[in-house]
């Protein structure tokens, strides 16, 4: 539950009684003379956590750079520095934690985990359940339902047991809707072979395996109101019915300035709140077609910096979602070159950990937010 007033309900008058109080701690007597916080961390309302993806595997094993989390010092540094909660990108993902039937690798995902109890951070589990980035041995294997049933049982019991008490949200099911709201009956491997029932299981095997964690969808594509978040929407009702243990509807946030702002994101949210759900903001960065000289213009900044403040609004507004992750903050080691060849700069800092005025936009909605709930 929000601990905070939310930006534009407070009153002037409150907000200049609360900066003209004498000061009754060190906090309080910077806020009087006029100090603010400078990281996004610190300037977040008291219960918001503000997070970034932990660049590591995927799209940078190909890269002629060493993995980016255990290598680059400055990075490291200001994962920590800024944010209070962090997701692995790659490193919780089937291909990278169990390559072989047989085999668990935990070492990356180890490092993040350890990072972040070291850190005072939040993390996000991603991800259980995904039609992507499964190891061959389980997308080409020959396994019966039964077999595959009990390979994903014991997938979950054995990554989510490791980490029980260390992982507050985890992203069960990934992308199982696509963009008419059907479910991915053939590419996502578990609902082909198991059908749709396997997703309550798995929720319930996750809950199992970690009662304090919350257990999340999680989707793009589904920031408005269309086919596909009715479509979780419907899902989430039927099995909240059922006492599956489904806690919070996750939106990624892949937004392009091409295709405009998802205007009714608040209201989106807003209707999965009533249901009794968190929500949260999971993987949000903002792309754009990218001038020949590869350097955004002063007015595609400003376009790029209000996407993301009107988001992170959005969020902020919403009762129960408090937790807002960005996917990377530093175009150095961004998904979205690769994958769209034309555009980029899709994240808060340059290759080089420069500002941009979208970062800007993140850290003055937050203090503004803090102020708001004293
Ligand atoms: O699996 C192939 C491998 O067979 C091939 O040899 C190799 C050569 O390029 O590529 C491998 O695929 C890579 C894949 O990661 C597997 O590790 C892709 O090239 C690479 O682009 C991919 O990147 C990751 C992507 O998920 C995969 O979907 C990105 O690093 C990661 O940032 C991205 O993250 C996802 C979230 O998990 C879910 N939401 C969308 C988000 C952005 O796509």
């Amino acid at each position: 539950m929000k601990r905070y007033a939310r930006p534009g309900l407070l009153s002037l008058a409150a907000l200049a009684t609360s900066i003209c109080l004498a000061p009754a701690s060190p906090a309080a007597a910077g806020v009087a003379a006029g100090w603010q916080p400078d990281t996004l961390r610190e300037a977040a309302p008291d219960g918001f956590v503000v997070g970034t993806a932990v660049a590591g595997g995927g799209h940078h094993e190909d890269m002629p750079y060493p993995d980016p989390f255990p290598n680059d010092r400055k990075y490291r540094h200001l994962v920590a520095k800024e944010f209070s909660s962090v997701s692995p990108e790659n490193q919780m993902k089937w291909e990278f934690i169990h390559p072989e039937p047989d085999v668990y690798d935990f070492g990356p995902a180890d490092a993040i985990v350890k990072f972040a109890a070291q850190h005072d951070q939040q993390v996000r589990g991603h991800t259980l359940m995904w039609h992507s980035q499964n190891p061959e041995w389980l997308e080409q294997g020959d396994y019966t339902p039964e077999e595959l049933r009990t390979i994903l049982r014991d997938h979950i019991k054995t990554v989510v047991g490791r980490y029980a008490g260390q992982i507050d949200q985890w992203d069960v099911a990934n992308e199982i809707f696509d963009g008419s709201g059907n479910l991915r009956t053939s590419e996502n491997i578990w609902i082909r072979e198991l059908g749709p029932g396997i997703i309550a299981d798995a929720f319930r095997w996750t809950h199992e395996a970690d009662p304090d964690a919350l257990l999340f969808f999680n989707d793009y594509g589904v920031e408005s109101i269309n086919a596909k978040s009715d479509a979780y929407y419907r899902l989430v009702q039927e099995l909240k019915a059922d006492g599956v243990p489904v806690d919070g509807f996750s939106v990624q946030g892949h937004l392009s300035t091409r295709y405009g702002f998802p205007g009714d994101l608040q209201a989106n949210l807003e209707r999965f709140d009533a249901l009794g759900l968190e929500t949260a903001v999971t993987e949000l960065d903002v792309r754009m077609d990218l001038p020949n000289d590869a350097e955004p213009t002063p007015e595609q900044e400003a376009v790029q910096a209000s996407y993301y403040q009107r988001f992170l609004q959005a969020c902020l507004a919403v009762e129960n979602c408090d937790s807002f992750t960005l996917w990377g903050f530093t175009d150095k080691y961004s998904w979205v070159p690769v994958f769209f060849p034309d555009e980029g700069s899709a994240t808060v800092m340059t290759e080089e950990f420069e500002r941009k005025p979208a970062y800007d936009s993140l850290l003055e909605t937050l203090n503004a937010a803090r102020l708001a709930q004293r």
